[in-house]
């Protein structure tokens, strides 16, 4: 196994876990399958990021867009993102890991709706890692609700437009007071952000890999992060200017 420097580990991976659909249709299987081997990924990535010590691990379940898929499929979906809500809560608890959600969870069945607002109430005081789970998520529509939030301030008085920053837009997502992710992962080789974090991402570094997620288990994951301990973070700074900062600081 990669050698991880303890010190550089990045403090929020997200993570748009693509490809349990291929990894099915190779076996001959359906698509549900490979939802189902996706959902021990889900638990072998958890499990992983808190044993390494991550603080925020965010996970693409279920895009605006998957709405769209065959009802067939949309219900299965739910129907694991019910069942692993209630079969992973006491290990949750365990280890002191908080539960988070963003999307438009309106449109969710309320018996999904209600499993994540129970493991949200439950772990809402741990303090060991937080998972941000995106269900019915769409990056332009959260915009569009912070637009709308800000706007709705805007009306009655609390804040003039001059005054409004990017911060202020960040501290409306539905990500607010989560830091924004240091490292995007994505499987199964496709090159797109496929309107997940739109905004959260703008100085991301991304990681593609071929892998499909039902086979994106620790080792792969290990590999992820040693490629982000490479990778120079220059935030629109110059490598010189960087490097100046380091000299400086040792
Ligand atoms: C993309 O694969 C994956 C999804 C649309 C859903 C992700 C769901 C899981 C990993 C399972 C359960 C999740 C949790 C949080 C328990 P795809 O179907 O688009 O694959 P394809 O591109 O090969 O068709």
């Amino acid at each position: 196994m990669l050698e991880l420097d303890q010190r550089r580990l990045p403090h929020h991976v997200a993570v748009i876990m693509d490809g349990n659909g291929r990894w099915a249709e190779q076996r001959g299987l359906s698509r549900l399958y490979g939802h189902r081997a996706g959902k021990e990924s889900v638990r072998a990535i958890v499990e992983s990021s808190r044993k390494l010590g991550i603080k925020y691990l965010s996970l693409f379940a279920f895009s605006s867009e998957n709405w769209n898929r065959p009802p067939r499929e949309v219900d299965g979906l739910m129907t694991l993102l019910r069942k692993y809500l209630a079969s992973e809560l006491g290990k949750m608890m365990r280890h002191q890991i908080r539960l988070l959600a963003v999307g438009s969870l309106r449109r969710l069945p309320p018996a999904v709706r209600q499993a994540l607002r129970a493991s949200i109430a439950a772990t809402r005081n741990n303090k060991g890692m937080t998972v941000i789970l995106a269900v019915s998520y769409g990056g332009r529509e959260d915009i569009a609700q912070a637009t709308r939030a800000i706007a709705r301030r805007v009306e009655r008085g609390e804040l003039t437009s001059e005054r409004i920053t990017a911060g202020t837009v960040s501290e409306h997502l539905g990500t607010k007071g989560v830091p924004d992710p240091d490292l995007l992962i994505r499987t199964s080789g496709e090159m797109r952000i496929s309107n997940f974090f739109l905004w959260q991402l703008a100085y991301t570094e991304m990681y593609v890999t071929e892998t499909l997620w039902p086979d994106f288990r620790e080792r792969e994951y290990v590999q992820a992060l040693a490629f982000f301990q490479q990778r120079q973070r220059r935030f629109g700074r110059t490598s010189s200017q960087i490097d100046r900062e380091r000299l400086r600081a040792v």
